[in-house]
């Protein structure tokens, strides 16, 4: 009745109702036109509040040793907050178009005009490039940790393929062990999953953070002024040496190759004149010399714990280090690693050769060597 009264005639009532249906056709429409629009505001919200819950994680954990704006801590930890860590290069401009000019100057076809025109361009570009590095020195110079404008990119010095994404969270992950070895206290692991207190979802928090530091193209001179601490380039622990004093046997890079320049006899008469010191020993160990590196982890090496057990209890037991000591088997386990490899590889059989680092008879004082003998003969904990 009501409907009859509104819409009397029929004409009005197919009108109302094309009304309605183009209405309709026309919301649709524009909620398909803005669902992409839609998403994206979605993906902002969702990036920020990520961010958010990243920063303030950050605060929490991080920023002790990475500075509250991850501009690094001098003698600490490296900056997050840096273009090295995001590899701008200042000098890409300049380079560009110098490959280009140089492209276009060993074409055969360039005229001889051209190319006086090139190789001005080409000097003013060096002029400028020169001038840049110049600046990026002033600036970096009494920085720690040291930054090469030539090779401004973090991930190309760790030749790191994959993406930062996965650099960053990979480092949250697992931590880097052997940064001890160059840094105060080391980066540990976060994740629960390797015994660190941060869930996954809160190590992707902190990493969306951390790459939101990225300037693009826009990062500027100031940049590099602001950061406190570079990253120190680890060194590699297999050319570290001990000490400054005299080694045992200069020179020997492979003693398993040249095994007949360890003269034992030799070595332990000099040796007899040294008392170790066992925390001494431990600090080489766990430290510079990065035996702990390998012997923390049973699948590559013997673990640490009971080593001095295991030498009494099963190889002095077998026949081939008959006429040894502890002490000796110890020493010629350090200097000379492929002479006997140590049985008990969890994968059965013995520990594959030529793992262990063959050269520290080159690296290694006596005292050291006595230092290391001491720690290792402390490790006396009954076998599993
Ligand atoms: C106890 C000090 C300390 C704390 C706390 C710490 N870090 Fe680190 N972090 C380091 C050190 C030292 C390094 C350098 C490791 C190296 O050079 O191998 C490092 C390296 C990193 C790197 C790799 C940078 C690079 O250039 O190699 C990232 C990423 C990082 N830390 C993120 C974090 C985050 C995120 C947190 C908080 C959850 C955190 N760190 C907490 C000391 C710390
Ligand atoms: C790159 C890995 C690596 C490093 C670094 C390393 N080792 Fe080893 N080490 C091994 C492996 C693998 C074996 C077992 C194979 C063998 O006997 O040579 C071994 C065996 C030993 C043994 C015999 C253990 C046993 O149970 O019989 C001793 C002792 C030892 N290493 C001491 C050291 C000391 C001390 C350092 C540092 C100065 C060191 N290692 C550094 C890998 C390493």
């Amino acid at each position: 009745m009501l409907q009859r009264l509104i819409f009397e005639r029929i004409e009005q009532r197919v009108l109302v109702g094309t009304i309605a249906f183009l209405a309709s056709m026309a919301l649709v429409g524009w909620l398909a036109i803005n669902e992409g629009g839609r998403m994206a505001s979605f993906e902002v919200q969702y990036t920020a509040r990520s961010i958010e819950r990243g920063a303030a994680l950050f605060a929490v954990n991080c920023s002790e040793c990475h500075g509250p704006n991850g501009l690094g801590g001098a003698g600490v930890a490296p900056a997050l907050n840096s273009p090295h860590l995001f590899g701008h290069d200042y000098l890409a401009v300049y380079d560009r178009e110098l490959i280009t000019l140089e492209q276009e100057r060993n074409n055969p076809a360039t005229t001889a005009e051209r190319v006086t025109e090139i190789d001005a361009r080409m000097q003013e570009l060096q002029n400028e490039r020169q001038n840049v590095i110049n600046q990026i020195n002033t600036v970096v110079e009494a920085k720690p940790g040291g930054y090469d404008p030539e090779n401004p990119s973090r991930l190309d010095d760790l030749a790191w393929a994959g993406s930062l994404r996965a650099f960053v969270l990979t480092t949250l992950i697992h931590g880097r062990p052997v940064s001890a070895n160059y840094w105060p206290r080391q980066m540990s692991a976060w994740s629960q999953t390797a015994g660190g207190p941060l869930r996954m979802d809160q190590l992707e928090d902190l990493t969306t953070y951390i790459l939101n530091w990225d300037r693009g193209d826009n990062w500027t001179l100031d940049d590099l002024a602001a950061v406190n601490q570079f990253p120190i380039k680890p060194v590699d622990p297999s050319t570290v040496v001990a000490s400054d004093v005299q080694v045992i046997v200069p020179g020997l890079t492979d003693a398993n190759a040249n095994p007949e320049q360890l003269d034992y006899a030799a070595i332990d008469a000099e040796l007899a004149n040294y008392t170790g010191d066992p925390q001494n020993g431990q600090t080489l160990y766990n430290g510079a010399l990065g035996c702990a590196g390998c012997h923390l982890n049973a699948a590559v090496a013997p673990v640490t714990e009971g080593t001095w057990t295991r030498v009494q209890e099963l190889r002095l037991q077998d026949p081939a280090n008959a006429g040894l000591t502890g002490e000796q088997y110890l020493e010629h386990s350090i200097l000379h690693p492929n002479e006997y490899l140590a049985p008990g590889a969890p994968t059965g059989g013995s520990y594959p050769g030529g793992v262990m680092t063959p050269n520290f008879a080159s690296r290694l004082s006596y005292q050291d060597l006595a230092d290391l003998v001491a720690y290792l003969k402390t490790q006396d904990q009954p076998l599993p």
